[in-house]
């Protein structure tokens, strides 16, 4: 495919989003040959590097976290040449002219044809101003070529402010141009979803509740919240990790076939997924959910501290770092499955799955093997780390009578001889340079999946008394939350 000549003008060029993903994903892109024949990118925030400064501090970036290094300096100072720097203070009207200067002048020496993608990397305070000003500037309008804006999230803290910030962004903005990004939707593995799906014959006619019992979505971290203390205390685990990454897992898995595997099909079905998500009523509030926050914990000889000793959070925060849901999908497909959906910081590793736990035998025919309890059938779709996939079936022991054991079909992405596993950012990059949305998220499914998380943000703001359980750091989060699963000869799986 060849890729319209174009520049990526980054706003936020001096944070750790640009040079941790952005910057070393171009580089990788550029390493495998898939950039537009022309393509420049423009740095622009405050702190005042030069062009040479910035393109110094991005080979820096490269060389710690790209995937695919650099073979020598003079690859990676080719490289740099497409990197270029404006200062200008961005929630300032008036520097906006100089944007325009400068894009101009790269254009014509680059002969980019005015094509161009905003990729908006700033605190979200500025997510409703910065496409204002560029609209002001002419610079939303597609005249035999194309602007594009990246959103990063969070796309809002809440459904009000969400539908705000979508209405601003079309007084100047076609749909199509907005691109909200969730990085998760770029992992090879969240992809492979859709062709375990739907390139298998043998799943689709099991894969609805006549056999599946529960289905698990797990997001574990490790790290505590490093230094974001500032935003991550306004945000907590429901929104941070919840309303966007799970839910498009959830839709992910749960979803009908698309008619094809354009952004339209896929859009449409996900949609249909987050409005069939049964609403949390009080009830459900309170018997549904489980939230917590570490606490510290002295861990394999190591201290950790607890939420509350970091930096930049408040001495009596009550932001859940862990968050656990049983929710429903009320569809013909999934009516009364339930969905158990959790994510937490500090908890034991680092790993995120899809486990779908298919419905035992009807009738046990081994005494005294339990294959009615928890070692059920599990098809395991492992997001990261040791991306694959693995099928838990039961296997004879060998020797006398019928003693019945799992084992694991497994197949690691590791196996794969001279496969490289593009990071997210690399293939949502290239995606909007092509101009396909199909793994962003359209504004009916940010709103949807807003309006289910929205009744348990205002239960926990208006509600002191509602529960929130701390947890050692490393642990594997409250003990209460094992009471959403339990009761029906289940538990939460717990990967090591
Ligand atoms: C981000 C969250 O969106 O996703 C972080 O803001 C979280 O808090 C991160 O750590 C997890 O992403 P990944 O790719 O490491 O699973």
């Amino acid at each position: 495919n060849k890729i319209a000549n174009q520049i990526l003008i980054i706003f936020g060029a001096s944070g750790d989003l640009t040079y941790r993903k952005l910057i070393p994903a171009i580089f990788d892109l550029y390493k495998q040959n898939s950039l537009p024949e022309k393509f420049s990118v423009l740095g622009v925030s405050r702190t005042p590097f030069t062009d040479d400064s910035f393109r110094e501090k991005m080979k820096e970036g490269i060389l710690k976290f790209s995937g695919l290094k650099p073979e020598n300096e003079d690859e990676l100072n080719k490289f740099c040449n497409i990197l270029h720097y404006l200062p200008i203070n961005t929630a300032e009207s008036k520097d906006y002219s100089q944007l325009t200067l400068r894009l101009d002048e790269i254009d014509k020496n680059e002969n980019t044809q005015g094509n161009y993608i905003f990729y908006l990397s700033t605190p979200p305070s500025l997510y409703g101003v910065i496409p204002k000003y560029l609209a002001a500037e002419g610079l939303n309008i597609e005249n035999n070529c194309f602007r594009r804006i990246i959103i990063e999230k969070p796309f809002g803290t809440d459904l009000k402010s969400a539908i705000e910030l979508n209405s601003i962004l079309k007084e100047d903005y076609k749909e199509e141009q907005i691109y909200r990004i969730d990085h998760y939707l770029g992992k090879e593995t969240v992809q492979n979803l859709l062709v375990t799906r739907f390139a298998n014959g043998i799943y689709e006619p099991l894969w609805n509740r006549n056999y599946i019992h529960h289905v698990e979505i797990t997001a574990a971290e490790s790290i505590g919240i490093e230094n974001r203390g500032g935003y991550y205390d306004h945000s907590g685990a429901l929104r941070d990790m919840v309303q966007n990454h799970l839910m498009q897992l959830l839709a992910l898995v749960a979803m009908e076939p698309p008619m094809s595997i354009d952004a339209t099909s896929i859009r449409n079905e996900k949609l249909k997924v987050f409005q069939a998500l049964r609403p949390m009523k009080d009830d459900d509030l309170f018997k549904n959910v489980v939230r917590g926050q570490y606490l510290p914990s002295n861990t394999n000889g190591n201290y950790y501290k607890g939420y509350r000793e970091e930096k930049d959070v408040a001495k009596d925060s009550r932001t859940e770092t862990y968050v656990a849901l049983k929710l429903f999908i009320d569809n013909w497909r999934w009516a009364d499955v339930p969905f158990y959906i959790r994510t937490g910081k500090r908890l034991p590793t680092r790993v995120s799955e899809i486990v779908i736990h298919f419905r035992p035998a009807p009738q046990n025919l081994f005494p005294g093997q339990e294959i009615h309890k928890n070692n059920d059938n599990q098809l395991i779709l492992r997001i990261q780390p040791d991306e694959g996939v693995s099928f838990q079936t039961k296997m004879k022991i060998p020797g006398s009578g019928y003693r019945v054991k799992n084992v694991n079909m497994d197949f690691h992405y590791s196996q794969l001889h001279n496969v490289y596993l593009p990071d997210a950012y690399e293939r949502l990059l290239l995606d909007c340079m092509m101009g396909d949305p199909t793994l962003y998220i359209d504004s009916g499914a940010l709103e949807a999946t807003w309006k289910f998380v929205q009744p348990l943000l205002d239960f926990w703001k208006n509600n002191t008394e509602a529960p929130l359980y701390g947890y050692p750091a490393g642990s594997w989060g409250p003990e209460n939350a094992d009471r959403l699963i339990e009761g029906e000869n289940k538990s939460f799986r717990y990967p090591c």
